[in-house]
């Protein structure tokens, strides 16, 4: 029998409504999914800690418990980045035990940890945190293709996963493109070296994901990912009916009941209805493209939306073109959250400032100085040359490099908000900012219904009558997939490296 962990309430939403789905959506179906008999319900982390605080004025820590009171059987799981936990930069070791601690606390039973670029290292004390709060702690293997990831390379870091307390073993296909022979290949290679249970996340971008799900589960997976039908597909998972149909009368029957799961999938197209607005049919769309240039659909339309706002989408092509040979560059990074970015926002310098690397961003520097980790394959020794001139790399884990935060997170939070708990000091330790906006929204009576009515008529208003000129000259908005936190805050140090962009424009007469 293979377990299914079910995704609506966290990735399906967040590949195909850039994570809006609000806690008020998700109750009325919470007795229902919890009387399924899922193996897990992913309900947390990835986009929707910062989502909540950034747009839906909704405090993601109640969130939590409010689910773990409506659903207190099944195992509620949460998609932690590893040193970066919610967010998008390293925290140090403190913060990440103190936040590991208290979302257990709270009613998170499984963490999945993963790293941008399969640092076991960036993961270690995420994963020895959750073991010592008594949770599940499942160490992932992003996968990728490149010449430096074999087989023989994912299971070297199954075994580092494992050395360093993971309980089970995920393997994440973020981008959609994992074919069903070689995912089976390697649960076998796991299950059979590692020792450990392996579970499988796909996206559907490709369209092989429920062949690949399938595939993984006769190879001895425990568990492969789903999402109920109105939020799968596309973007995001397969849907869960297909799958648990798919393997009826199977040994690997997830037993589970298709009655009551299209009664849930009822309760939330009624949901998705009222999101609409959000949904991007291009995120919907199958796109084998991605079995070639393996461009993640979040990926492309940032890259779509950053040439816009530079009036140079006739350039995507070359851009298209330019983030493999980056890619290479940089060692080969699987391309997810924050990776993706890095290197996506270089191969747009690279093309429209009309000379590789004649502007290098902040980020691709740390990133060549080892500040995100240790790449998977060797750098580019020419762009090692120029980016470590007098500013030597470092070899160590980054996170050995930062100290402590949290005493000082509590102490400006509290002259902020003087009852402030532990749950309040790490939503500010993660994002300062966004937390005090969030809180004094708040203080002027701004509750999440109020902007939620506010944003869906903004949303609607822009989108219906000239939806590609309200993209354009309103990219704080965000349009469909391209309205994730992560491209948000991309967009927004483009805006600030652009006064470089438009210098070099100007010096190549572009
Ligand atoms: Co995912």
């Amino acid at each position: 029998m293979v377990g299914i962990t079910e995704t609506v309430l966290r990735d399906g939403h967040q590949s195909l409504i850039a994570t809006r789905m609000r806690t008020r959506d998700m109750l009325p179906a919470a007795e229902r999914l919890d009387a399924i008999g899922y193996r897990s319900l992913e309900v947390w982390g990835g986009a929707t800690f910062d989502v909540c605080l950034r747009f839906l004025g909704e405090d993601p820590w109640e969130r939590l418990r409010l689910l773990k009171k409506a659903m207190p059987r099944t195992p509620l799981q949460m998609l932690l980045r590893g040193q970066n936990l919610v967010g998008y930069r390293h925290y140090p070791d403190d913060v990440v035990r103190k936040f590991v601690a208290e979302a257990a606390r709270q009613g998170v039973d499984i963490f999945r940890v993963f790293d941008a670029l399969n640092d076991s290292r960036n993961m270690q004390v995420a994963l020895d945190a959750v073991r010592k709060a008594g949770a599940r702690a499942q160490g992932t293997i992003c996968y990728t293709q490149s010449p430096v990831h074999t087989l023989e390379s994912f299971v070297a870091l199954g075994h580092r996963l494992a050395e360093a307390g993971a309980d089970e073993l995920c393997v994440k296909d973020m981008g959609g493109f994992m074919p069903p022979g070689e995912g089976a290949e390697l649960v076998r290679a796991l299950v059979r070296e590692v020792g450990l249970p392996v579970v499988v996340h796909t996206h559907s971008a490709s369209g092989l994901s429920t062949l690949t799900c399938l595939a993984v589960a006769e190879a001895g997976a425990v568990a492969v990912d789903g999402a109920l039908s109105p939020f799968a597909g596309g973007a995001s998972q397969p849907p869960t009916e297909t799958l648990v149909a798919a393997m009826h009368g199977t040994p690997q029957d997830p037993r589970l009941d298709l009655h009551a799961l299209a009664d849930l999938a009822s309760h939330f197209a009624t949901v998705m209805d009222r999101y609409r607005p959000l949904l991007n049919l291009r995120s919907l769309q199958t796109d084998p493209g991605i079995l070639t240039h393996q461009i993640p659909g979040g990926m492309l339309s940032n890259l779509l939306s950053q040439l816009a706002e530079q009036d140079a989408s006739d350039r995507l092509k070359e851009v298209l073109a330019e983030v493999p040979r980056v890619r290479a560059d940089l060692g080969y990074p699987p391309l997810v959250t924050p990776t993706s970015q890095i290197v996506g926002i270089q191969a747009v310098f690279n093309v429209l400032t009309g000379g590789r690397y004649r502007t290098v961003t902040q980020e691709v520097r740390d990133y060549v100085r080892g500040l995100y980790g240790t790449p998977p394959g060797p750098l580019d020794p020419e762009l090692v040359r120029v980016v470590t001139a007098g500013n030597p790399a470092i070899s160590g884990r980054p996170a050995d490099l930062l100290p402590p935060e949290f005493e000082k997170s509590v102490r400006e939070v509290r002259a902020l908000v003087p009852a402030a708990d532990d749950a309040e000091a790490l939503s500010y330790a993660l994002f300062p900012a966004v937390y005090r906006a969030y809180r004094s929204s708040r203080d002027r009576g701004l509750t999440s219904d109020v902007l939620a009515t506010a944003a869906l008529g903004v949303i609607g208003a822009l989108r219906a009558p000239r939806a590609s000129l309200a993209t354009r000259t309103a990219p704080a908005t965000g349009g469909g997939s391209g309205g994730s936190p992560w491209a948000h805050e991309g967009r927004a140090r483009l805006q600030n490296q652009r006064r470089y962009l438009d210098a070099a424009t100007r010096r190549t007469g572009r």
